[in-house]
């Protein structure tokens, strides 16, 4: 059965505002969605393209604890950081919101008071696990164990990032506290559970359904059989956490609702904010509370249970109740993992590409091209930077590129910049014709299909042909021989240019408007509409621009700067040097207060053998430091060195001693240990930057 809808709605997973984006991300979900959407407004659809930073979470408090700053100092960071860099790669939203907003909390308090009210939620008293040392529930992340299906060692409390199983805390095998690292006790409290086990078989007959409908992705499918096969069952939606959207019942104003009841929502409350900055506050529901809207919801593999059934389980316990109706995904097209030259990206290991940082040094399009030629559709693929560089000299520099620069070459040059007229065309031009007229359908149903990759290598494959048909035409014989002839060829030649521009829209945006302006054409190859593609729509006569160099082609030298400044981790793997942290601005390191400080006395810490105590002048101050040091070095060879101190350390007790600083030294992965000095001596108290 074919629906037929009359607009679309297109959202992509909120991205947590908790780190910057990198190229795994864009691969999973935000590349593709925004490759579709360009095509569908090409197609002159009414499209509505959504995201926005995901505020809340213990992944955020999480970040804020490790940096010793605020959750919202956190996502006001990253939110802006991470719009922007979306706007640098090219992606088109119509908004990006966030879920700190009011309206966003709003929203979500609307869903939850509705469940409750209508008591679709329940109240149950369940065992949680608690850190005594930390005094609080460790909700989601702030637990790791192993996992009890994979065995992976860190999975965290509500999901295993290995193999995706969404879990029950206390099914994990060895909690232990993410902050201290202790185990954690088990304790009672009491928290609102949504019944999904009871929609599961409306979630089996909706995925059904939309599968014989819209065609879902064999990887989403198989996803979903593993969860539908172990059974459903209820899940906790409210959290004993400050940070999120407070729980609207009474009694329950300190904890906040479960990040992802609240996540996925910010798609609605996104639209929302979307209509009211146009100006038409109630425009959201055109695609929202419409049974004729197409909704596609972008995401990465580890988001598909929320997706696929916790978010419809949702809208589905929604639309029973009296409220106007949403409607539910169409399709979730998620994508498997991008890794990095055979690697698994990871922040923590300094083994990732921010979007930003790319950017820096390679335009957009050329990294858009190479991420959708190998988009992780149906298994984990891999960026390499090899492959980078010869995506962009051997496919955009060289066949692209130099198929437009000779067309406009040539025509500047025998025909003075102007269209030539079209002629008799031959065999051989009839031909390229042909091919031209059934590209643009075939591609579309590409993307119709979510067959991106497929889309990017058709197209492509209509400018080698183009790019054949030239040097087989060879017009620069035909320019003296035969001058109509070259007219001809030209003259088709540069109808493709302007096919290709429309077609390769989705992908390289930037280069497809270059095209168009080298063409003189008016607005935009996406203006000029999808269907145009097939035509042959310039005038013999009309005007043409001055050419333009499309794409630059990738030097080694330039590439292997890019590689060593970008990737902290050599490339080697078997080295021995432990890896980079993440990087941290100039104003993160500029928190730290080093200091030249002086050592007055030590002494070794009674029942310990690891520990020395010194006292150490710090310009008119004498503070007291403990040190593991003692297995290196002795008291006595101490006395009167100068040590650099972090200063501004939070002071801690260490075997009943209190340590007001730090000392710096360096440590391999042979135990050996070092304490470091100035090279010169210095007044203590001095600054070190
Ligand atoms: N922040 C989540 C992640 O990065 C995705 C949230 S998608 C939403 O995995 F639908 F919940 F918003
Ligand atoms: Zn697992």
């Amino acid at each position: 059965m074919k629906q037929k809808f009359n607009r679309i709605l297109v959202t992509a997973a909120l991205p947590y505002a908790n780190g910057y984006l990198h190229l795994g991300h864009l691969a999973g979900a935000y590349l593709p969605a925004d490759m579709y959407v360009r095509f569908q407004r090409s197609m002159k659809r009414d499209v509505l393209f959504i995201c926005g930073s995901d505020e809340h979470g213990v992944a955020i408090t999480v970040s804020a604890e490790a940096e010793k700053s605020s959750p919202q100092a956190i996502v006001d960071r990253y939110h802006p950081a991470n719009k922007s860099a979306f706007d640098d790669f090219g992606i088109s939203f119509d908004n990006y919101s966030r879920t700190t907003l009011p309206l966003h909390h709003q929203t979500a308090q609307e869903f939850f008071s509705d469940f409750h009210k209508r008591g679709i939620l329940r109240e149950k008293t369940e065992k949680q696990l608690y850190c005594e040392k930390d005094k609080m529930f460790l909700a989601d992340r702030y637990v790791e164990g192993t996992c009890p299906n994979c065995k992976y060692t860190q999975a965290r409390g509500d999901q295993c990032e290995n193999c995706g199983t969404w879990l029950n805390q206390t099914d994990l095998i060895e909690p232990r506290c993410k902050i201290c690292g202790t185990k954690p006790v088990v304790r009672e409290t009491a928290h609102w559970y949504f019944p999904l086990g009871q929609y599961q078989t409306r979630l089996e007959e909706y995925i059904k359904e939309r599968n014989e409908r819209d065609g879902w992705k064999e990887n989403v499918l198989r996803y979903c059989e593993g969860w539908f096969k172990n059974g459903l069952q209820d899940r906790a939606v409210s959290r004993d956490l400050s940070w999120g959207v407070v729980v609207p019942v009474q009694g329950y104003e300190k904890k906040v609702i479960y990040v992802w009841f609240d996540a996925v929502l910010g798609y609605i409350s996104s639209s929302k904010e979307w209509a009211m900055k146009l100006g038409k506050p109630d425009e959201w529901k055109k695609y929202w509370q419409n049974q004729d809207t197409k909704y596609v919801a972008f995401i990465g593999k580890d988001n598909v249970v929320f997706h696929c059934i916790v978010f419809p389980a949702m809208l589905m316990a929604w639309n029973d109740g009296p409220n106007k109706q949403f409607v539910l995904p169409e399709n979730v097209p998620a994508n498997e993992f991008l890794n990095l030259e055979g690697q698994k990206f990871s922040k923590s290991r300094g083994w990732a590409i921010d979007v930003r940082d790319f950017l820096r040094y390679y335009p957009a399009d050329l990294l858009r091209y190479t991420l959708a030629v190998n988009l992780p559709e149906s298994r984990d693929s891999d960026f390499y930077f090899k492959d980078f560089q010869a995506r962009t000299n051997n496919e955009l520099a060289n066949i692209l590129g130099n198929f437009v620069n000779r067309t406009f070459a040539f025509t500047e040059k025998n025909f003075a910049g102007v269209v030539p007229p079209l002629g008799n065309p031959g065999p051989m031009d009839k031909e390229i014709v042909a091919l031209v007229k059934d590209i643009p359908a075939k591609i579309g149903e590409f993307y119709e299909r979510y067959h991106f990759r497929d889309a990017v290598l058709e197209s492509m494959n209509l400018a080698r042909r183009a790019n054949k048909y030239f040097n087989d035409s060879e017009p620069w014989k035909t320019a003296e021989k035969n001058p109509a002839q070259c007219a001809t060829t030209l003259n088709i030649s540069l109808q493709i240019i302007r096919s290709l521009a429309i077609l390769l829209e989705p992908v390289i945006p930037t280069i497809s408007r270059t095209m168009w302006k080298m063409l003189n054409l008016e607005g935009s190859p996406a203006d000029a509409g999808w269907e145009s593609a097939e035509r042959m729509i310039l005038h013999e006569g009309h005007r043409l621009n001055k050419s333009e160099i499309l794409v630059t082609k990738i030097e080694d030298k330039d590439l292997k700067e890019m590689v060593d400044k970008l990737l902290t981790v050599t490339l080697s793997s078997n080295s021995t040097v432990a890896q980079i942290k993440p990087t941290i601005t100039l104003d993160d390191f500029k928190k730290i207060d080093l200091r030249i400080a002086k050592v007055l006395s030590a002494e070794n810490v009674p029942k310990s053998d690891k520990l020395l105590k010194l006292q150490i002048e710090l310009g008119d101050q004498i503070r007291q430091v403990v040190a593991g040091i003692a297995q290196h070095y002795q008291p006595k060879d101490l006395v009167g060195k100068q040590l650099i101190v972090v200063a501004n350390l939070q002071a801690a007790k260490l075997m009943g001693q209190e340590s007001q600083g730090m000392i710096l030294a360096a440590s391999d992965s042979e135990g050996k240990l070092a304490l470091i000095s100035p090279l010169s001596e210095m007044s203590s108290g001095s600054i070190v930057k």
